[in-house]
């Protein structure tokens, strides 16, 4: 079992150069940070150590570059972070992971904060280099892992860098993370009602295979559906249909046919973009695609969703595409049936980036569900039971 930040006493970080590899990952327009959960998130961890007088030095990854590319530099963030923390205690540095950020490191004042530049604008990141593990690790005497959402990747900064040292500890986002995973994973609160959206049924077959047999009630929705009503015979149209994993949901559908929803009506359009829709039930014409899913079947979840009041409700993607109003009337109402199981007593939580930006949409706040997960990949790996190398090497000795 790993420690958390809070097990170790207070003379123990006192003055200490902590290492937290947070997950900054975050939507960056014009030159200005978008959603800022992830950042909020990472608070209590950093403002608690600022308070033990340590010397904070973050780092992060953001988007995929492949070299130094001006638009995934972490100066926006660096400016989002001081406003939230305040402008004397953040620095942001671009100088080199080596020498160079080991001079600064050195020059940190008690109770500061250092955010580094970019880490994969280094490949060596990626490819877990030992050197450069090594001079990541040179920079501190403490190790701290809150980014939950990239412990799914075996990294210099999730893993490589993080072996190296002797203590290492879990921040408090990540710990809560993985204290309301590890309920709905290994003992979930019953009923549990899994709702699950978005495109990609690839990603989400561990996550499900652990699940079903666990599960009271699977809605489907968004994409994936098609793929189910595919498999069960009925006319998807031009639906997005996901042929590589028609064999595994046929499967599926006959193991867990009572636990398993499927939208009994559409919201359809001939194309997503071009401002006309019709509701249909049953098949979908030819020339047509489902984009939503239909007001029967948002009255069906929602009852499932919101009615009882008890147990654990999980929610994982987009009941459609949501981005264009005509289709986001079943990913709100889901929002809002999440927000009223919370308030009658039900356990819920929420992952991926793309719910959380539904439920603003909703008006449903973060307050307004048990635990908001920052990580959606990474969710969906832990759920399915798969090794997380930036959490096992927490516990290593
Ligand atoms: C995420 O956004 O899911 C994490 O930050 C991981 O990012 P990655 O998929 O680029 O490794």
């Amino acid at each position: 079992m790993h420690r958390v930040i809070s097990e170790l006493a207070d003379s123990e970080l006192k003055g200490k150069k902590v290492l937290i590899r947070v997950d900054y990952n975050v939507s960056v327009n014009g030159g200005s940070v978008g959603e800022d959960f992830r950042i909020r998130m990472t608070l209590p961890t950093i403002e608690y150590l600022i308070k033990r007088q340590c010397k904070i030095i973050l780092i992060t990854h953001l988007g995929r570059p492949t070299e130094r590319q001006i638009q995934y530099s972490l100066a926006p963030v660096a400016k989002r972070l001081s406003e939230m923390i305040g402008d004397s205690k953040v620095k942001f540095t671009s100088s080199r992971i080596g020498e160079e950020a080991l001079l600064e490191t050195n020059k940190m004042e008690e109770g500061t904060v250092l955010l580094l530049e970019n880490l994969r604008f280094y490949k060596e990141e990626e490819l877990n280099d030992p050197l450069f593990s090594s001079e990541l690790a040179s920079l501190a005497d403490i190790y701290v892992n809150d980014a939950f959402s990239t412990s799914h990747r075996k990294h210099s900064s999730t893993y490589g860098a993080a072996k190296l040292f002797e203590i290492k500890l879990a921040g408090f986002n990540l710990q809560k993370e993985v204290q309301y995973l590890s309920m709905i994973r290994d003992n979930p609160d019953k009923p549990l009602i899994i709702v699950l959206g978005g495109a990609k049924i690839k990603d989400k077959i561990g996550a499900l295979e652990n699940l079903l047999p666990k599960a009271d009630r699977v809605l489907i929705g968004g994409a994936a559906a098609y793929t189910f009503l595919k498999a069960k015979g009925i006319n998807t149209g031009n639906s997005l249909i996901d042929l590589d994993h028609i064999g595994w949901v046929t499967k599926a559908l006959s193991t867990f046919s009572e636990k398993i929803m499927l939208p009994t009506d559409h919201v359809i359009s001939s194309s997503a973009d071009n401002g006309l829709a019709a509701m249909v039930k049953g098949d979908i014409p030819d020339g047509m695609m489902g984009l939503d899913i239909g007001h029967e079947t948002v009255q069906r979840y929602s009852t499932e969703v919101g009615g009882r009041g008890s147990g654990t409700v999980l929610w994982n993607g987009p009941m459609g595409l949501f981005e264009f109003g005509m289709f986001s009337n079943g990913t709100i109402n889901v929002a809002k049936s999440m927000a009223l199981a919370y308030w009658r007593g039900s356990k819920t939580l929420v992952g991926g980036g793309d719910t959380l930006e539904a439920m603003r949409r909703a008006g449903v706040s973060e307050n307004e569900v048990s635990h908001v997960s920052t990580g959606g990949g990474a969710s969906l790996r832990f759920l399915a039971g798969d090794e997380m190398p930036g959490l096992s090497v927490l516990s290593e000795k």
